[in-house]
């Protein structure tokens, strides 16, 4: 009796190296696996889509079921609220997204808003309630830029709310869709001080922290993303009567275009890269040279200046291919996430959490964007990676074992019962 006892009256603190729990982990990150899986794996649960709708109610019941307060903001995130003991104070808030490319994986952003939600359960399972109030976010949207967080944090602009998502609904329709209310977002955005901190589990979409074994990653900035649409305009003719000598050719232009894209980043030294992840070409015909080229370009880097330079480099080399294959090429600015570095005071807490927890970890930059990097400009902020499988993200063989979540969310959780106790602001 008198053990029983001692273990009762044990600080919630000691429970809390209580470890995420692997395998309600894995059968959850399964089950929301299946809204939008696609028959050769991986997932396609697009913003919006139907399939997106199913794996927020999914992820709603598991919220409710947790005991949180779940509510839709007026951007479509989904908020779940638990009381802290003093309500006074700022929120501490964690999440992720569970929105994926086409053709995307099962876990990015999954296993950062699964293991929230795991944390709120460990929390009720251990009787832990923290003095700061807690609310998990599951941001809309984050694959078409980040768009949950940009509207929390007042950085959306009108012009995006007119962009074409995945899905193929406007943004705007989407918000609706979701349950959000355009209208109201201006009075929903929360400003800096309303939030004590944010944090990010999340898998890494590289292959560091498997290739070099490491449970845990430290991030300690966010690249900057800058994208743009790129068109193309030359002359549709017939394929088989215009000679080689006398086209207008928008495609092969394209194809130059792409290469000196290459050519600019793999120039100068350091980590940006860029990418041509759409294009196509109109009419789109076997036998019409292409008029018409619409294509993306995307610039990343740690560097908003370097991206910046980067993409007026391009611009360069494009003048010269419009010169000799006699068309047009014009840039149109279709997102931008700035860079954002993580609080370093956070940074050391998520290392003395994975420290504590006999986990080894790596400080290290996240070359994917996140909703972190919007909330990093109002609340003091963290990231924490767990190791991706061969370092495949976005793609179906996307993987993290249900060890290496669970020890994400026992440094998440850790984390956050060590800033309930510091002051942040
Ligand atoms: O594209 C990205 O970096 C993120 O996965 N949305
Ligand atoms: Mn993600
Ligand atoms: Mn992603």
């Amino acid at each position: 009796m008198r053990i029983i006892l001692l273990i009762c009256l044990l600080p919630p603190v000691v429970w809390a190296q209580s470890r995420g729990n692997a395998s309600r982990m894995e059968q959850r990150i399964l089950a929301l696996g299946k809204f939008g899986a696609n028959p050769q794996g991986g997932v396609s649960r697009v913003a919006y889509s139907e399939a997106d709708i199913a794996g927020r109610n999914y992820v709603m019941s598991l919220m409710k079921g947790a005991g949180l307060d779940v509510s839709i903001d007026a951007a479509g995130n989904i908020i779940g609220r638990r009381a802290g003991t003093e309500p006074s104070l700022p929120a501490i808030a964690f999440g992720s997204h569970i929105d994926s490319v086409p053709g995307g994986g099962n876990y990015d952003g999954d296993v950062g808003s699964l293991g929230a939600i795991e944390c709120i359960e460990l929390m009720k399972e251990n009787k832990i309630t923290t003095r700061h109030p807690l609310e998990v976010i599951i941001f809309q949207n984050e694959e078409g830029g980040l768009i949950g967080s940009e509207a929390l944090c007042g950085l959306l602009t009108p012009a995006t709310l007119d962009l074409v998502s995945n899905s193929g609904k406007s943004i705007r329709d989407g918000i609706a869709l979701l349950g959000g209310d355009v209208g109201k977002i201006p009075a929903g955005v929360r400003k800096k001080g309303y939030y004590h901190a944010f944090l990010e589990l999340h898998i890494e979409q590289g292959g560091f922290l498997d290739r070099g074994k490491v449970n845990i990653g430290v991030v300690e900035g966010i690249v900057g993303i800058n994208q743009w649409q790129v068109v193309i305009q030359g002359k549709a003719n017939h394929a088989g009567t215009t000679p080689m000598d006398q086209r207008q050719d928008a495609m092969l232009a394209a194809a130059k275009l792409t290469i000196a894209i290459n050519q600019v980043v793999t120039s100068v030294a350091g980590r940006q890269v860029a990418t041509v992840g759409q294009i196509r070409a109109e009419p789109g015909a076997p036998n019409v040279i292409p008029g018409r080229v619409v294509m993306s370009l995307e610039i990343r880097d740690l560097s908003h200046e370097k991206v910046m330079t980067l993409f007026t480099a391009i611009q360069e080399k494009g003048r010269t291919i419009e010169t000799e294959s006699h068309v047009t090429i014009s840039y149109t600015g279709t997102n931008e996430n700035l860079p954002a570095l993580t609080d370093p005071r956070i940074q050391d807490q998520i290392a003395a959490a994975a420290k504590s927890l006999g986990l080894t970890y790596q400080v290290m930059p996240s070359g994917a964007g996140h909703d972190t990097q919007d909330m990093a400009t109002i609340a003091p902020s963290g990231m924490i990676f767990v190791p991706s499988k061969n370092g495949i993200s976005h793609a179906p063989d996307e993987y993290t074992s249900p060890q290496d979540m669970a020890n994400g969310v026992s440094v998440l959780l850790q984390t956050i019962l060590q800033l309930d106790k510091l002051r942040l602001n």
